[in-house]
């Protein structure tokens, strides 16, 4: 069932993405060569209990931590740890708010001082493909529009998509329907229509778009353990068509 949100639900997701861009944008000067990834984690849950919010991924389906810290060939769901960044590293980092019951999540790669070339190369294209997604969403337009849209870009540059993980709805929930896949998949298939919000939230591969589970049951890593790269923002499609990044922020120079 999708859940369509009036613009009073909107404006409260609104607040609760804004959060999470701040927290998004005040991590990025902190992703420097040496820090733990518990570090980005203990930052990314003082800032959002001290504003009233609730880390919406802390405890949701026993994941234990506040933040996503995915490095390198970790595609998402990387738990946070002793793990230390090093120079030339790129670094996911997915997160999410409760905020009274309005829910945001929204994603980011950096690069840990300098990276080369093909790498940046690939969080450039990425970051195209949810500039893609976010620009197919029109009046007629269905969910599979957005996926040939992201999966188009990225094959055309010889990355790989992964398959196993999708965008979805969001808002009153961590998740909720549709889902949203970053390729053309047999599912289903609706009409975008107002009042949606969705997450966006393409996962792009250097190499092969196939995945594997770690045995901690959450750490999902490239099957060839190449690079991967994911960015993702909640969306709402406003009743005059307008379509709206909640969750925007100017993205830092990657060559930073
Ligand atoms: N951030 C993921 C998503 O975008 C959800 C993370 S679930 C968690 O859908 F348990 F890891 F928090
Ligand atoms: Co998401």
């Amino acid at each position: 069932m999708i859940r369509l949100k009036n613009a009073d639900q909107i404006a409260k997701i609104r607040e609760s993405c804004q959060m999470l861009s701040g927290l998004l944008e005040a991590l990025s000067p902190l992703v420097q060569p040496g820090i733990t990834t518990q570090d980005l984690d203990h930052f990314a849950e003082e800032y959002i209990v001290s504003r009233g919010g609730r880390p919406s991924f802390l405890g949701y389906e026993g994941y234990p931590a506040s933040l996503c810290v995915s490095p390198n060939e970790v595609v998402i769901h990387g738990i946070p740890g002793k793990r230390k960044l090093l120079e030339g590293d790129v670094v996911g980092l997915d997160c999410g708010i409760d905020l009274g019951g309005h829910f945001s999540d929204a994603a980011i790669t950096l690069p840990v001082g300098k990276i080369s070339p093909e790498v940046d190369g690939l969080l450039t294209v990425t970051r195209e493909c949810l500039a893609r997604a976010i620009a197919a969403i029109k009046p007629g337009a269905r969910v599979h529009d957005i996926s040939r849209a992201v999966y188009g870009h990225a094959v055309s540059h010889g990355y790989g998509v992964v398959r196993q993980y999708c965008g979805h709805g969001v808002g009153l929930e961590i998740h909720e329907d549709p889902q949203i896949p970053n390729y053309v998949s047999p599912g289903p298939n609706p009409r975008l229509v107002p009042g949606m919000v969705i997450a966006l939230e393409p996962m792009i591969n250097l190499g092969t778009g196939d995945v594997r589970l770690l045995d901690d049951d959450w750490t999902v890593v490239t099957l060839d353990k190449k690079i991967s790269a994911h960015y993702e923002h909640s969306v709402a499609i406003h009743a005059d068509w307008t379509v709206e990044v909640l969750t925007s922020w100017t993205y830092p120079s990657t060559s930073r």
